[in-house]
């Protein structure tokens, strides 16, 4: 991997690790959205069973680490420990953007070792979308997944950081095309994700339509990638970019807005992630309809002290939704998916707007 590449990478590592990188204004729309309280609950909160199976693969729990990073040293220890708690876990994890392994096959191990550490644990390959644009098809995307013995493969959407970066890839011109060739191609799922901006409706149905198995909204609310940008170009004083990292921190349709748009617009899996950070915003986003929740940033600070702190941290939020699926009787996460939610303020107004119906969760109980 050039050079450059290489300290773009650990750049974004350590900025993540030591800077405020976390949406400002903007919040995931959570907070809009309430369970009723049962108070007859009616179950047994130690029988209540978290386990799902989705993409054909059975999980513990409705929850996974979603990709953060590889290509470096200090990436193939973060790799390692998270691979290894969500083997111990029974969950799953997304690997970073494996660009620069298939660039130089040397950094192929940093990658790899997620496998090894994790050898049932439901991993996910990675690409760039734009990468497809420039050049990359279904060898490449091949590669990457032989890489890993990928279960899924995850094609990234990041308009807002390669519009932000200043080494950015800003063609997205015939993006969807190529994610429908790839999509076709492979025998393994292909999951199209957001990296902290959402996706709308509109976009979901595009890609549902293209052949896409999996959506991951990762919306706004949890970490900003025009705010690691900001810190980047502050290092290296870049003006403009330091302004337009400041100016477009908190863009994105927020998490749950975004969850609803899609899930009541595709019939394939969503993976909810973005700003998720406690097993009652899990809770949410699965009463929601989301398949499977994902978070990064809290993870990626707990891996680096080490497999202990990482399982803490995963079995801390499965205990969270275990505990809210007992407050609202569910004891399944089918069951969960039935619960009544009312959704509230500016999310509940937004997609009100866009011409959603917000009043269907709030009704379930009659069903
Ligand atoms: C340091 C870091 C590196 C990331 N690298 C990638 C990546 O290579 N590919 C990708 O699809 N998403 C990447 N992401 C985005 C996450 O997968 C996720 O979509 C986003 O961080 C929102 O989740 P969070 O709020 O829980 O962090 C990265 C996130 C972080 C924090």
């Amino acid at each position: 991997m050039a050079k450059e590449t290489r300290k773009r990478k650990s750049d974004h590592i350590k900025i993540s690790l030591t800077q405020n990188v976390q949406a400002r204004k903007t919040t995931t729309g959570f907070e809009d959205i309430h369970f009723v309280h049962k108070a007859l609950p009616e179950i047994n909160k130690q029988k209540i069973v978290l386990s799902t199976t989705v993409f054909g693969h059975k999980f513990a729990a409705p929850l996974i680490v979603g990709a953060i990073t590889g290509g470096t040293v200090e990436a193939t220890k973060i790799n390692a420990t998270i691979a290894e708690a969500v083997e111990e876990l029974g969950l799953g994890m997304g690997v970073g953007s494996q660009r620069a392994a298939i660039e130089d096959e040397k950094l192929e191990k940093t990658f790899a070792i997620a496998r090894k550490k994790a050898p049932t644990a439901f991993l996910i390959a990675n690409i760039g979308g734009v990468q497809l644009v420039n050049g990359y098809g279904v060898k490449e995307v091949k590669k990457a997944i032989e890489m890993i013995e990928a279960d899924a493969f995850a094609i990234h959407l990041n308009p807002l950081q390669e519009a932000i970066q200043p080494e950015g890839q800003t063609n997205f011109e015939g993006v969807l095309g190529k994610i429908g060739e790839v999509a076709r191609e492979l025998d393994k799922p292909v999951i199209v994700k957001e990296t902290g901006a959402g996706i709308a409706a509109e976009e979901a149905k595009k890609l549902e339509d293209a052949g896409v198995k999996g959506i991951d909204v990762s919306g706004a609310g949890g970490t900003s990638w025009a705010a690691v940008e900001y810190h980047r170009a502050k290092r290296h004083e870049k003006n403009f970019q330091h302004r337009l990292g400041y100016v477009f921190w908190d863009w994105g349709i927020p998490t749950a807005t975004s969850l609803v748009e899609v899930t009541q617009t595709v019939g394939i899996p969503v993976i909810a992630s973005g700003g998720i950070r406690d097993g009652v915003n899990a809770a949410k986003a699965l009463a929601l309809g989301a398949n499977l929740t994902s978070l990064s940033q809290p993870v990626l600070h707990a891996a680096v002290k080490g497999v202990e702190e990482t399982k803490n941290v995963l079995s801390l939020l499965i205990e969270e939704m275990r505990n809210v699926m007992f407050l609202v009787g569910a004891d399944s996460i089918q069951n969960l998916h039935n619960v009544s939610l009312v959704i509230r303020g500016k999310t509940a107004e937004w997609l009100r707007i866009r011409g959603f119906d917000t009043e269907r969760y709030a009704r379930k109980w009659r069903n």
